[in-house]
């Protein structure tokens, strides 16, 4: 048994995992292995720096890969997206803004465009601008998202894209971390997943480890979804997003607080910076979702889609049995 899908006969490549474009932790070794290994990897292009762009696609050779953006700052640096065009890669992936502003050109390139939704409103906005693919995003997820959890979101927006939509595929996001995860997808009416937490714990991921021997420390309850570490960074977000990652002194020790946060912001900046550079688990983001949960290993990327793929094989195969 293998699992194809319209994902894999769109994207032509062999398992339903989409590799998620996480900000500047997907560089090119990460996207390329989880293209390497069946699936198709997405660079986390993030808030934007052209330098980092040019040395990440390097680095993924000639991997068949994407490359993903936070919408509302792509638009302040519109020039990145024709230099990722440049590279002709299999996808564009926007998330956290109307994708309507990004569409045309994508479309114009020929490239596939991704766009990430955390709203049955949002996932209209999707169909509105020709996504090609819809990521499905629960508040479960790592890092940035919205309030809706998965399980009721995917197959919301399964309903929608079907009436809507239907040649636009759907990938569901958000908690999904093993073959139990990428099985239940399918269920719920998605075409294959997007995979941030589990691929952060992976050998090729741009993560420091003690931040990673925190999220294998930790549990699902120990995540919370917070603003803290976007006003420490000075980053404006749209208020509809929060940030999930650890609970730690830092988050707890501003938790209700963002107001006096954002009063000092600037004198803080350079001690958290410095936090980040350091790989301090404590006074930083330790940026990982509910999935932390089911992470008990820094594994090499490869392994970590085959024995997804294999558990959902097997799932899938018994639940037919049965
Ligand atoms: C460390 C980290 C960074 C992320 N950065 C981005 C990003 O820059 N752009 C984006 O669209 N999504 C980003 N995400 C969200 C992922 O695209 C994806 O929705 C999420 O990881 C899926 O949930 P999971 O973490 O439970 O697998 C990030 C997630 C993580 C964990």
């Amino acid at each position: 048994m293998t699992l194809r899908t319209r994902l894999t006969e769109r994207l032509g490549i062999t398992h339903p995992i989409l590799g998620a474009p996480m900000g500047f932790v997907a560089g090119g070794r990460l996207a390329g292995a989880v293209t390497a290994a069946g699936g198709l990897g997405i660079l986390g292009g993030g808030y934007g720096d052209a330098d980092w762009l040019e040395r990440e696609f390097a680095l993924a050779g000639n991997a068949r890969i994407g490359c993903g953006f936070i919408g509302w700052s792509l638009s302040k640096h519109p020039e990145l997206l024709d230099q990722v065009l440049a590279h002709a890669p299999a996808a564009l992936m926007v998330s956290f803004a109307d994708p309507a502003l990004f569409s045309t050109r994508v479309k114009q390139a020929g490239v596939q465009l991704i766009c990430q939704v955390q709203t049955k409103a949002h996932a209209q906005a999707a169909i509105d601008a020709g996504a090609d693919i819809v990521v499905a995003q629960g508040t479960e997820a790592g890092g940035h998202a919205g309030s809706r959890a998965t399980m009721t979101l995917v197959p919301e927006v399964a309903d929608l894209l079907a009436k809507r939509a239907p040649d636009t595929l759907l990938c569901a996001a958000g908690g999904i971390a093993d073959g139990r995860g990428l099985a239940a997808a399918l269920m719920l009416g998605a075409d294959g997943v997007l995979v941030g937490s589990r691929l952060w714990a992976s050998a090729e991921a741009l993560v420091h480890p003690n931040h990673q021997r925190a999220a294998i420390a930790a549990d699902g309850d120990g995540t919370t979804r917070q603003r803290a570490t976007d006003i420490a960074r000075l980053y404006k977000w749209p208020d509809e997003f929060t940030a999930r990652v650890l609970k730690n002194a830092f988050t707890e020790r501003w938790r209700g607080r963002e107001d006096e946060l954002r009063a000092q912001a600037e004198a803080i900046h350079p001690g958290y910076m410095a936090g980040v550079a350091t790989g301090d688990p404590d006074n930083v983001g330790v940026w990982v979702g509910e999935a932390t949960g089911m992470i008990d290993a820094v594994l090499p990327a490869g392994a970590i889609i085959e024995g997804m793929v294999r558990q959902a094989e097997e799932r899938l195969g018994s639940a037919q049995t049965r």
